[in-house]
């Protein structure tokens, strides 16, 4: 699985749809993992409140609390864990208060998490959402399990309830058949689907109704997509002719599924911002084979040439993983030879993480020493600190398009306000001058740091 890892996110509720049910009892969603949870969640909280609940912003008010959940890392398993745990502590004045556990990790531990959070009172992985009003409506005193995996269900017919924000999350194809040895993902989503052309074109028109100037296109392997008519170029193509879109992203792509025809579409269609997840894993072809990732560092390598030369703005970010069963000092080594040559504008790196199920847990050994895998990890880290700092520095004095999503957390030093908002490449810009959310705005690059360039904006 390739998506990048997001913090815990609440989900911040769209104004209650006319025509819902009048329901009493409240929901409260907060999301873990990759932005498919994200975008799972939206849906989750349209089938609920078509159901009639109401969604809400704070855990403390719910008569309900779903926690969307991420497995890809034990980490992120215990996390989730100790937050079920603290929440559990509500009940002492909220005794008909119902805590779920949703998503990945729920379809992992489906065998073992009654036990280890025995008050947990359902557990439903990420093909059950539609019976979630069913199962919310029964009561009982055991946990209600419903993690039954549907090759079929993409969720058609339901229309997330987006977040609001500058970035409308689009689901183009679910589950995973490419089994990496070291990814629980596609044991937790199930098989690939591609969600039919049509109904991702008919979602786009409605979130540009919306006032959306963005979409993001999302899939565990999102450029394996394909239909009986239609490609992920053709789809690219369809999606930036609706209008209002003024840009289109994706992640994450597959290396070995990226084809000529898909970067011709990212070269040739302007709503295409020149930006791209392109997970690694490795810089080792012995550590590659080992994780069945199914190309070379030569292919990958070749690939990168290809997207460069056509898209010259490009900017490549990635995922690594250090301390991969077996990884030797010198695959290790060829890891940070691979970051200097291709310079990723950043990088999302893990710790190898052994998760029960997938291949490599039942047949390789996680033969790299736990220092070994955090020493490795931490000098990635710097390394690409570097890399990304030294990288930041080529915007400076340049003009950037940012898409302004609102105020940014950290005021200046002075103490006055600043905005933020991001470029076409996915960067982080930030700015002093007040400009309303989701208008797309020049800003000139004063300065940078390794995560975000400052500037000022130009006034014509
Ligand atoms: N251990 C560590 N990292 C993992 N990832 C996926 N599975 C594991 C694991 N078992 C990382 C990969 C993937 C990203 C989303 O998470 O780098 O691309």
């Amino acid at each position: 699985m390739n998506l990048p890892i997001l913090d815990a996110i609440e989900y911040q509720p769209a104004e209650s749809r006319p025509g819902s049910l009048n329901n009493s009892r409240s929901v409260y969603i907060e999301t873990y993992g990759c932005q498919m949870n994200v975008a799972d969640s939206e849906l989750v909280a349209s089938i609920l409140n078509d159901s009639g609940y109401q969604i809400t912003s704070t855990a403390e008010d719910a008569d309900i609390i779903l926690l969307n959940t991420c497995a890809v890392r034990e980490h992120a398993e215990e996390r989730v864990i100790g937050r079920v745990s603290q929440l559990n502590g509500l009940r002492a004045h909220r005794p008909n208060l119902t805590l779920g556990i949703l998503g990945c990790m729920a379809q992992h531990l489906s065998k073992t998490l009654p036990d280890r959070a025995p008050f947990v009172d359902l557990i439903t992985g990420p093909d059950a959402y539609r019976r979630l009003p069913e199962i919310l409506a029964q009561s009982s005193q055991d946990a209600l399990l419903d993690v039954r995996l549907d090759r079929s269900e993409n969720y058609i017919g339901v229309n997330p309830v987006r977040n609001t924000g500058t970035n409308a999350w689009v689901t183009i194809i679910r589950g995973c058949d490419k089994f990496c040895t070291f990814c629980i993902v596609p044991y937790v989503r199930g098989r690939e689907r591609s969600i039919a052309a049509e109904e991702i074109v008919h979602q786009v028109h409605h979130i540009a109704s919306e006032g959306f100037k963005e979409v993001t296109l999302l899939g565990q392997t999102v450029n394996s997509y394909r239909t009986d008519d239609t490609d992920f170029a053709d789809l690219l193509r369809q999606v930036s002719a609706v209008n209002g879109i003024e840009r289109v992203r994706f992640t994450s792509p597959y290396p070995v599924d990226f084809t000529d025809r898909v970067i011709a579409a990212m070269a040739e269609i302007t709503e295409v911002c020149p930006s791209l997840h392109l997970p690694v894993q490795s810089g080792s072809n012995a550590q590659l084979e080992m994780m069945q990732r199914g190309y070379t560092i030569e292919a990958y390598r070749d690939l990168v040439s290809k997207l460069r030369a056509a898209i010259p703005d490009l900017v490549l970010t990635t995922d690594i993983i250090t301390g991969f069963c077996g990884e030797t000092d010198d695959d290790f080594r060829q890891t940070c030879e691979l970051m200097e040559e291709v310079r990723y504008d950043s990088a999302f790196m893990f710790k190898y993480s052994e998760r029960e199920g997938t291949y490599a847990h039942k047949k390789i050994s996680d033969d790299v020493p736990e220092e070994l895998k955090g020493q490795r990890l931490q000098e990635i880290i710097k390394l690409q600190e570097n890399i990304s700092h030294q990288l930041n520095r080529r915007w400076i004095n340049q003009t950037v398009e940012v898409l302004v999503e609102g105020p940014s957390r950290r005021p200046a030093t002075d103490g006055s306000p600043r905005y933020y908002g991001r470029t076409r490449q996915g960067k982080t810009a930030i700015f002093t001058q007040q400009v309303q959310t989701n208008e797309i705005v020049e800003i000139h690059v004063e300065n940078t740091t390794s995560h975000t360039l400052l500037g000022n904006l130009v006034t014509h």
